[in-house]
């Protein structure tokens, strides 16, 4: 994962960089440094932990001047976070830098060979192979020596490569990473995501993988694999520099939590015109959808829980039948994919490499692919023939709130799309179910007032050792992610069970106190629910409910019950969320938990 960052100019480039890894440390965070050109060679700074720590070994690092320099916050894959294992990583004789983000994957080998050459190594990692190789292969010319390299690699890279013998460059390429160059008044700027160069420029290019760039004082030039000069078109994106910036709260999390009405009228608004469904990168005939044989939805984690509930609600609404695939997963289970079949990619960054490598291998296969992505020109949203982009805005918190709930909300649209394309729905049904789902954002912000509630009950559970959710069908899918939410940032042991498969064994793991949440909003499955609920009560456990607003019975079994506002059942995981959400966010800051950057994981997963 890790984060990139490069300057090549006529300022001072530690700020710069520093800037940049500061807007990127959601990428990773177990060490991070910068190198720099200076006037006696490559100098490289780097320090286990936080930004912080790089910050207080600058301060007295002495001469850091330089106008030319990387920067790397780093997520270990290849050896554990230490000094040592941080990037930038020099090659034994000092000429060359380089920070990289992916994983080599035939490192091995290519290590075996400059042992043998005499080569010594300081580092567990696989990126500093890569920066022998520079040395080893050096033409004297550094996009030469670059161009050469990356033909030996294998596997994942996004590489800034700094020469002591080509003052004033940066050389970057890119194999499955992402990496965008921008350009200032001052120079170019490379970086591996949109919110380290926004302070800088607005329009980036992004770099294709067969592609590199040069940077330099006076802006960037691409060139292909032969070399031969490349002329792009930038992107340009609308966020304004505070998207990126907390805004007055402590925490991101907490920031995007509360953004969620707005970015939910963006995406349902922006995506339904004259009382239909538009989707305006999505090119699929009315012939094409009703020839589609499977309908797959591919995704991980947090979006895999979305695609989950895209899976029941498309059933209901445009009678279609689809499955849902972890992205990790799908390839493995031989998928039969056709001409005729659909693949629905969701991902928030776009960047995760099995999600990447599930779409991929739909589209060797010959099917349809749709990606939903909110990160515009990421790689998963080019690689799609079709793309809806959710309108989430940039998204720091590892943990994913408000991208979550576009993707539902895509979810539902792309339902009533496809009910709409099959003729399966009528005037009235479609424009009784757009109305619901315009009401959608008022409603999150109505529930925004429950955090209080949340963070009440967070008081009293902060100290569990497991909590346990329960839900059928939609309620159970809006259970796996409120889950996900409680593991990732308080580090509670939480597990989402479908309410009816409790006691098929789970439930021999409750004891007396235990926090069941039991998610009953959809009120088709109310009925059943309760019973589940009065079963885990026999057995001590403590009940925490939610459900629509109005439903008299659950109040006479759960000890505690919290009320979303009503809703058609299919939209019940966009309201169940938002204060699972909070308590999660409470539990972890009562428990004192580092929330925007939990242990062990990063934002974009771009290793497999
Ligand atoms: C969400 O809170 C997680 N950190 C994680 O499960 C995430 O949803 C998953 O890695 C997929 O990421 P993507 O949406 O960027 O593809
Ligand atoms: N493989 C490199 C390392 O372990 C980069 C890691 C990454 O990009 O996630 O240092």
């Amino acid at each position: 994962m890790c984060g990139i960052v490069g300057y090549a100019g006529s300022e001072q480039a530690v700020p710069i960089l520093m800037g940049g890894l500061a807007k990127l440390e959601y990428r990773g965070y177990d060490s991070a440094g910068v190198a720099l050109q200076q006037d006696c060679g490559l100098t490289v700074i780097k320090s286990k932990g936080r930004l912080a720590e790089l910050r207080r070994q600058l301060e007295t690092a002495g001469d850091t001047r330089g106008t030319v320099g990387l920067g790397h916050t780093r997520w270990a894959t290849h050896g554990e976070p230490s000094d040592l294992n941080a990037h930038p990583h020099l090659s034994q004789d000092a000429r060359f830098a380089v920070v990289h983000n992916g994983i080599i994957e035939n490192y091995i080998e290519l290590k075996q060979m400059l042992l043998e050459k005499g080569y010594t190594f300081q580092s567990q990692t696989d990126t500093e192979v890569i920066v022998n190789l520079l040395a080893y292969y050096d033409t004297g010319d550094l996009l030469d020596t670059v161009l050469k390299v990356r033909n030996k690699l294998g596997g994942s890279y996004a590489l800034g490569v700094l020469s002591a013998a080509a003052p004033g460059q940066i050389v970057a390429v890119r194999k499955d990473s992402p990496l965008i160059v921008g350009l200032c008044k001052s120079g170019a700027l490379m970086a591996s995501d949109i919110p380290a160069l926004i302070a800088h420029t607005r329009d980036y290019y992004e770099l294709s993988e067969r592609e590199a760039a040069v940077l330099t004082k006076d802006g960037a030039r691409f060139y292909n694999v032969n070399r031969e000069p490349v002329s792009k078109t930038p992107y340009h994106v609308d966020w304004d520099i505070d998207a990126a910036s907390l805004g007055g709260y402590e925490h991101f999390m907490m920031k995007e939590i509360m953004e969620q009405p707005r970015v939910l009228r963006d995406t349902i608004s922006s995506k339904i015109h004259d009382g239909e469904v538009v989707f305006p990168d999505v090119s699929l005939t009315r012939a094409q959808v009703e020839a589609i044989d499977r309908l797959y939805i591919v995704a991980c984690g947090s979006a895999a829980h979305a695609g989950m509930v895209g899976k029941h609600v498309i059933r209901r609404v445009a009678g279609l039948s689809a499955e849902v695939e972890l992205a990790s997963e799908f390839r493995y289970q031989e998928p039969l994919l056709t001409d005729r079949s659909l693949v629905v990619i969701i991902s928030q960054s776009g960047e995760t490499a099995d999600s990447l490598a599930a779409l991929r291998y739909a589209r060797e296969k010959g099917a349809k692919t749709l990606a939903v992505v909110n990160v515009l020109g990421s790689s998963i949203a080019r690689s799609a023939e079709h793309v809806i982009y959710t309108n989430a805005g940039p998204e720091i918190a590892v943990a994913t709130t408000k991208a979550y709930s576009c993707q539902l909300a895509v979810m539902y649209l792309l339902a009533v799309y496809l009910g709409r394309a099959l003729g399966r729905l009528s005037d009235e049904d479609n424009a009784s179910l757009l109305k619901e789902l315009q009401a959608l954002p008022d409603k999150a912000d109505a529930l925004l007032g429950c955090k209080e509630t949340m963070q009440y009950y967070a008081a009293q559970y902060y100290g569990a050792k497991d909590i346990f959710l329960i839900g059928r069908n939609l309620d159970y899918a809006a259970a796996l992610e409120a889950s996900l939410k409680l593991k990732e940032i308080s580090y509670i042991h939480s597990e989402a069970y479908a309410a009816g498969e409790l006691k098929h064994g789970p439930i021999a793991l409750l004891e007396r106190g235990t926090l069941v949440v039991a998610l009953a909003a959809t009120v088709s499955m109310a009925d059943k629910l309760r019973s589940n609920i009065l079963e885990v009560k026999a057995r001590g456990a403590e009940v925490l409910a939610l459900a629509q607003e109005g439903d008299e019975k659950i109040k006479t079994v759960a000890d505690a019950l919290f009320e979303v506002p009503r809703t058609p059942d299919i939209f019940t995981p966009s309201m169940t969320i938002i204060p699972m959400q909070f308590f999660a966010y409470y539990v972890a800051a009562m428990r004192g938990m580092d929330i925007d950057k939990p242990r062990n994981l990063a934002k974009s997963v771009t290793v497999e």
